[in-house]
């Protein structure tokens, strides 16, 4: 999608790959929406800690920069040793497979680069599949997002209320996004609507990230905080819900997504509000048998006792932020006290309208198998 830079247009993708410096290129995300910085990851360990400490965050992002750290670390190899390759091909792939564990984008998407690899008869071949593998898996995400952006389209009328969770932005993808690709497909057949961004806290992707998103496409929309969306919908100020996923539960269409959907999906069905997710097929896991099975992150309690920002204070020089990002920390909750921070929750297919997906929208049950 495009960047205003100095009030121009410029296109960018969440992620990309430098063949000749053998390094991932991804937008910092932790700077976002104060500052707009491309970062480069030498090796793939640098890859993996990127993913862990959200540099990229997003399923579909995650995936495309894991595909794309796995040919990184297969190119970095030296020598014809086949076996010596192979193990070195595996630990890139747990390193990087350990570095967030609900989103199963990453590893569908190395599972992908793997078997694309398979029919190379040397190193150096197995070496180009993998980044022809992983360019393939970024390329088909935009195309999945733009297809999904095609069939969410029509539910948008003009007018509506629309509420999202988290960011399930171009930013969480290669391009476009999935719950926000209905929006910006609607948005450039020329319908007006209004969403409402919910704050997402701990991370707060909605507030920094979708907001900065909308702002840039010139999309109505206001920052709400988690718990006023119940509010909203009682007094019949939301019309639709769209939210994206981390992982689609194939086999029982139970839903993984930002801590908090499933509190929207309760309220929704509550006010017999549509609710609708978003996903590209790297999103469906077809082994697990139940959402029980799912793991779920549980993150830093620093996320939850505090919160990061940019001073507002006029003439107020901030302390000086650390060099990993531009915000400042403050904490906010009592400093004795600690706290628990699951990343994400399970939303059962009861409570879900339709999964907008990439060949069209269906019942959380009739996901097509691809
Ligand atoms: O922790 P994050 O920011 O990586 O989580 C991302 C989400 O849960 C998103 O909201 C999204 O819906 C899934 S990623 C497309």
């Amino acid at each position: 999608m495009n960047v205003l830079i100095a009030g121009q247009p410029v296109h960018h993708r969440t992620v990309t790959f430098d063949a000749d410096r053998n390094a991932v290129r991804l937008i910092e995300q932790r700077r976002l929406p104060h500052q707009f910085r491309i970062v480069t990851t030498p090796d793939y360990r640098a890859t993996a800690r990127a993913i862990g400490e959200m540099i990229v965050r997003g399923a579909g992002a995650i995936g495309a920069t894991a595909a794309y750290g796995l040919a990184q670390g297969a190119r970095a190899f030296r020598g014809r040793d086949r076996k010596r390759f192979r193990e070195a091909v595996k630990r890139t792939f747990q390193v990087i497979h350990a570095a967030r564990p609900t989103a199963v984008d990453p590893l569908n998407a190395m599972t992908e680069v793997l078997a694309a690899m398979r029919p190379g008869e040397t190193v150096e071949e197995q070496q180009a599949l993998a980044l022809a593998a992983a360019e393939e898996f970024a390329h088909r995400n935009v195309l999945e997002c733009q297809a999904i952006g095609r069939h969410g389209a029509r539910l948008i009328k003009p007018g509506m209320r629309i509420l999202t969770h988290c960011n399930a932005g171009w930013l969480a993808f290669v391009d476009y996004g999935s719950a926000t690709a209905p929006l910006y497909a609607a948005h450039a057949r020329g319908r007006r609507f209004h969403v409402y961004c919910d704050e997402t806290r701990p991370r707060s992707q909605g507030a920094t990230l979708t907001a900065w998103e909308l702002a840039q496409e010139g999309i109505s929309h206001e920052i709400i905080v988690d718990n006023a969306a119940g509010h909203l919908m009682q007094r019949g100020e939301i019309d639709l819900v769209i939210v994206g996923s981390d992982r689609i539960l194939g086999r029982t269409g139970e839903v993984a997504n930002k801590i908090g959907t499933y509190t929207k999906a309760v309220l929704a069905a509550r006010h017999g509000i549509p609710f609708y997710v978003a996903a590209p097929f790297s999103t469906l896991d077809w082994k697990l048998k139940s959402g029980r099975h799912i793991p779920i992150e549980e993150r830093a309690p620093d996320e939850v006792l505090g919160a990061w920002g940019v001073s507002t204070t006029p003439g107020r020089r901030p302390p000086r932020p650390r060099r990993s990002s531009p915000a400042i920390y403050v904490r906010v909750a009592n400093p004795t006290s600690t706290a628990r921070n699951p990343g994400f929750d399970v939303t059962p297919p009861e409570l879900i309208t339709g999964i907008i997906t990439p060949a069209g929208i269906c019942r959380p049950g009739e996901l097509p198998k691809r």
